[in-house]
């Protein structure tokens, strides 16, 4: 695997403080492929824009995945059993967690894992005061490494890991099988995952997607740049850059580009930073998964399949697998 694919693969592994991460911004734009980590999207304007994605009519991912667990959730929770604790990687949107709480017999413990403290705290927050019978313990921490869990007043029956959003396919295939694998250790002997998973389907779907008429998701791609600007003291004009997302169908991802309109000279750090007519910057990969290829990649990493559930235009999968 190329370092370009590793470092785009993490979506989530280090502090969102691009300041003190600008040697790895360098040594994107300066390879032969520019690259920028998507850790980056997400600043405020960043986190706002992909809230605003997750709203599109075009962008079913996150309306499709509820359905599913709206459905599903009886199932889910005779599944996880009674007084489970609910470790979610990552701290999204409180909707989905909202969701599992609510469908769950009795859960013991809600542990939120994020490394941005604001977003963590914030949400941690709001549903320590909702649900005062979970006790919500946010973990400040790099998920994709193993970290300490903290102890419960009540001992959970069984550890239960949340991975919604399909944020897994924005790690390269080895990733995340490597992120699994720490979700099992997370998880423990008797526990199990719940996760969701975008699937491989007809490209125009996914086209329409990432390219939304209302150009939010280009917003959102540009932003990066505006925050280079901000925190690096860039000087990106963002009119000179186009959105662009494609999905190869070889490797079942989508690629996220800004594309340079015209051959320009972009100072960022003290470094000059020359762009060919044409030339575009990778920001993102969201690799898509069928339903067999998701099941090997867990299974490899040590779970066994329990449930798998899929819409009726098998546009989203939503996986409950058990530590084997
Ligand atoms: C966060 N992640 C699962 C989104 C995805 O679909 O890969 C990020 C995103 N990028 C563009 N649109 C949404």
């Amino acid at each position: 695997m190329t370092g370009l694919s590793a470092a785009l693969a993490m979506a989530n592994d280090a502090t969102p403080d691009v300041g003190d991460d600008h040697a790895q911004i360098l040594e994107g734009l300066g390879a032969r492929q520019k690259w920028i980590s998507p850790k980056y999207f997400y600043d405020e304007r960043g986190s706002e824009l992909f809230d605003a994605i997750c709203r599109l009519p075009e962008y079913y991912p996150t309306r499709v995945e509820l359905a599913l667990m709206n459905r599903h959730i009886g199932e889910i929770a005779h599944l996880v059993g009674p007084r489970a604790s609910v470790i979610e990687f990552g701290a999204g949107s409180n909707l989905k967690v909202r969701k599992l709480l609510d469908g769950l017999d009795q859960p013991a413990a809600y542990v939120p894992v994020e490394i941005s403290a604001d977003y963590l705290v914030k949400q941690a927050d709001e549903l320590a005061r909702d649900y005062p019978h979970v006790h919500v313990q946010p973990v400040f921490a790099d998920f994709t490494r193993p970290f300490d869990l903290p102890a419960h007043p009540v001992t959970p029956e069984r550890n239960l890991i949340f991975f919604p959003g399909s944020t897994i396919g924005n790690f390269a295939r080895p990733q995340a099988a490597d992120l699994l694998e720490v979700m099992k250790l997370e998880a423990c002997a008797s526990g199990a995952l719940l996760i969701g998973v975008d699937l491989r389907k007809n490209p125009a779907i996914l086209h329409a997607a990432y390219n939304d008429s209302q150009g939010v998701t280009a917003a959102f791609n540009l932003n990066v740049l505006r925050r280079l600007n901000r925190e690096l003291g860039a000087n990106f004009a963002l009119e000179q850059f186009r959105h662009e997302a494609i999905y190869d169908e070889n490797e079942g991802r989508i690629e996220m580009r800004l594309v340079s309109t015209l051959a320009q000279t972009v100072a960022i750090a003290g470094e000059r930073i020359v762009f060919g007519e044409g030339e575009h910057i990778i920001t993102e990969y969201s690799h898509k998964y069928s339903v067999e290829e998701f099941i090997v990649l867990a299974e490899g990493a040590g779970f066994t399949t329990e449930k798998t559930w899929v819409d009726e235009n098998a546009l989203f999968s939503i996986h409950f697998l058990a530590v084997a």
